[in-house]
C-alpha cells in the first residue's frame, strides 16, 4: 500500500523523506483506523461532520473547518516551529541545548511518559463512545465529535514520537496503544479515570472540564521538555485542548442556565420538583462535580514521588510555565507544601520542593478549575440565586497517595468512617441522581433543537448560526 502522506497525513515533519517511519506508520495506520471503527463514536461513520482539521501549525492552517466522515477524517502530525538555540530551562542538565534524540539513559523514562499520555487519548473516545446517541443536540453532536477526532490526533502526535524514536520498543508500545481499552478487566488504560465510563453528557462536561484540563496541565509540563520534539508537539496539542475544556465549561453553564430559568419561573429551589420539571437541581450537579474533581486530581500521582523527582531532575518533564518561574529551577534546596495525613489530621507540611511536585501541578490544576467555577457562581449571582458551586477540597475521595486512607470531607475536614457514610450520598452522585441523569438522556439532532435540560450556546462554531446543520447523517 502507498498512501501520499501529505495527501492522507497533513504533516509538517517531512514524513515523506523518511522510509523507516513510513513502513512503521503503513504497519499502525490501518490498525488505527480498524479501532477507530471498532471503538471510535457508535453508529457515526457515515455522517457529515462539521470539522476543524489542522493543516499546518500557523494561524490560517491549525483550524480549516469543513464537512468531512469522521474515518475519513486527516489526523495529521504537527510539531510547533524549532526555537533556533533553545536551551534547556530547568534540572542537572539547565542551560545545555535541548536534545533533538533521545538520550540512551533516559530512554525509558521517555519511553514511558509518552505512553502514559498516547494512552489517555484514545482512552476518553472509548469513555465517550456511546454519548452520541443521546447528544441533547446537532451543536453538542459536533463537539463531541470534534473532541473524539481531536484526542485522535493525540494519539497520532505520541504514536509519531514513538515510532520516529524509539525504534521496535516505540513500534510495539504504538501497537498495545491500540489494544489496551478504557475499563477492560484484562487490559485496560494506564489511569484510573480513564477506565472509568462516561455514561451521560453531565458526566461528558465534567470530564471534559476538569479530565481535559488535567491534561492541560500534564502536555504544559511536558512543553517545557529537553526533548525538543516532545516540546514542540506537546505545544501544539494545547492549542487543541483550549476547545476541550470550552466545551465542559460553557456545557456546564448552559445546564446551570437552564436550570436557573426553571426555579426562577416555578419560584422553586425544591430538586424533586425541578427534577419533575425534566431540568437537574444545583445540588446533583455539585456533587458530579465533586466526583469529576476528585477522580481527576488522582491523576496527578502520590503528593510525594521520587519518579517526579528524576523526571525534573533530568530534564524530561518540567513544572507548569517553567520559564516564567523565578527560582534556581533546579530545586535542590527547596521545599513544597504537601498535606500529611498520618496523624488522623491532615496538616501542612513542607517537603523538598523536587519529590512534592505532583502535589504543585495539581494545585496548578485545582486554582485553573477554581478559576472556571467561579464564571459559573459570577452568573448564579447576577441571576440572584442562593447558590454557588465549589471545588472540593484536594484531600477529599482521594484514591491515590497518603490522604486515601482517610475519609475527608469535601471541606477538608478529616470524618469518621460512620460521618462519612451518613453523608456520601450529599457529596457524590447517589445510583438515584445517575439513574435521573440518565432518563433525561435521549436524543435531540434537528438543528436548533435543544433537549429540555439544556439551554442553547450563545453562538455556533466558527461563524456558522446555532442552528446550522453541523451533522448531515446521510
Ligand atoms: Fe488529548
Ligand atoms: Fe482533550
Amino acid at each position: 500500500m502507498t498512501i501520499d502522506y501529505q495527501q492522507k497525513i497533513p504533516n509538517n515533519v517531512d514524513l515523506a523523506s523518511d522510509k523507516t517511519l513510513q513502513r512503521a506508520l503503513e504497519h499502525w495506520q490501518p490498525e488505527f483506523l480498524n479501532w477507530w471503527s471498532d471503538m471510535g463514536p457508535e453508529g457515526s461513520h457515515q455522517y457529515d461532520c462539521y470539522l476543524r482539521t489542522a493543516t499546518s501549525v500557523d494561524q490560517a492552517g491549525w483550524a480549516t473547518f469543513g464537512y468531512v466522515k469522521m474515518p475519513e477524517y486527516r489526523w495529521g502530525i504537527f510539531l510547533n516551529p524549532q526555537v533556533p538555540d533553545r536551551k534547556i530551562a530547568f534540572g542537572a542538565h539547565k542551560g545545555e541545548p535541548v536534545w533533538q534524540e533521545v538520550p540512551g539513559e533516559y530512554r525509558a523514562n521517555l519511553r514511558r511518559i509518552i505512553v502514559t499520555q498516547g494512552d489517555t487519548e484514545p482512552a476518553s473516545v472509548e469513555q465517550q463512545r456511546h454519548l452520541g446517541l443521546t447528544a441533547p443536540s446537532m451543536y453538542d453532536l459536533r463537539n463531541l465529535f470534534q473532541v473524539n477526532v481531536e484526542e485522535g490526533r493525540h494519539l497520532w502526535a505520541m504514536v509519531y514520537l514513538l515510532h520516529r524514536y524509539f525504534g521496535r520498543d516505540g513500534r510495539e508500545e504504538a501497537a498495545a496503544l491500540l489494544e489496551r481499552r478504557s475499563g477492560d478487566a484484562d487490559n485496560p488504560r494506564i489511569l484510573g479515570a480513564f477506565n472509568e465510563r462516561t455514561p451521560d453528557w453531565l458526566s461528558f462536561f465534567m470530564f471534559t472540564f476538569f479530565t481535559d484540563r488535567d491534561g492541560k496541565f500534564q502536555l504544559s509540563a511536558l512543553t517545557e521538555s529537553a526533548f525538543d520534539p516532545l516540546a514542540r508537539t506537546t505545544q501544539f496539542m494545547l492549542t487543541e485542548e483550549g476547545h476541550h475544556m470550552f466545551v465542559g465549561r460553557n456545557g456546564i453553564r448552559r445546564i446551570v442556565d437552564r436550570t436557573c430559568e426553571v426555579m426562577q419561573r416555578e419560584r422553586t429551589d425544591n430538586p424533586e420538583k425541578l427534577r419533575a420539571l425534566g431540568v437537574i437541581d444545583l445540588p446533583t450537579i455539585q456533587r458530579y462535580l465533586n466526583f469529576h474533581a476528585s477522580v481527576t486530581a488522582d491523576l496527578f500521582g502520590a503528593d510525594l514521588s521520587s519518579n517526579a523527582a528524576t523526571f525534573y531532575t533530568t530534564g524530561l518533564k518540567g513544572r507548569y510555565m517553567e520559564s516564567r518561574l523565578k527560582d534556581d529551577h533546579q530545586l535542590l534546596e527547596a521545599t513544597y507544601p504537601v498535606l500529611n495525613a498520618s496523624s488522623g489530621q491532615i496538616l501542612s507540611e513542607q517537603a523538598p520542593a523536587l519529590n512534592a511536585l505532583n502535589e504543585r501541578l495539581r494545585d496548578d490544576f485545582i486554582k485553573d478549575s477554581n478559576s472556571g467555577v467561579d464564571a459559573w457562581n459570577k452568573n448564579l449571582e447576577e441571576r440572584g440565586i442562593d447558590f454557588r458551586f465549589g471545588v472540593p477540597h484536594k484531600a477529599f475521595n482521594r484514591q491515590i497517595g497518603s490522604l486515601a486512607a482517610l475519609k475527608i470531607s469535601p471541606e477538608g475536614k478529616v470524618i469518621s468512617a460512620q460521618t462519612w457514610n451518613a453523608n456520601v450520598r450529599d457529596w457524590l452522585p447517589t445510583p438515584e441522581d445517575c439513574a435521573f441523569v440518565q432518563s433525561l438522556m435521549g436524543r435531540v439532532v434537528e438543528p436548533g433543537k435543544f433537549a429540555n435540560w439544556i439551554a442553547p450556546p450563545s453562538s455556533g462554531i466558527n461563524g456558522q448560526p446555532v442552528e446550522c446543520e453541523y451533522v448531515r447523517f446521510s
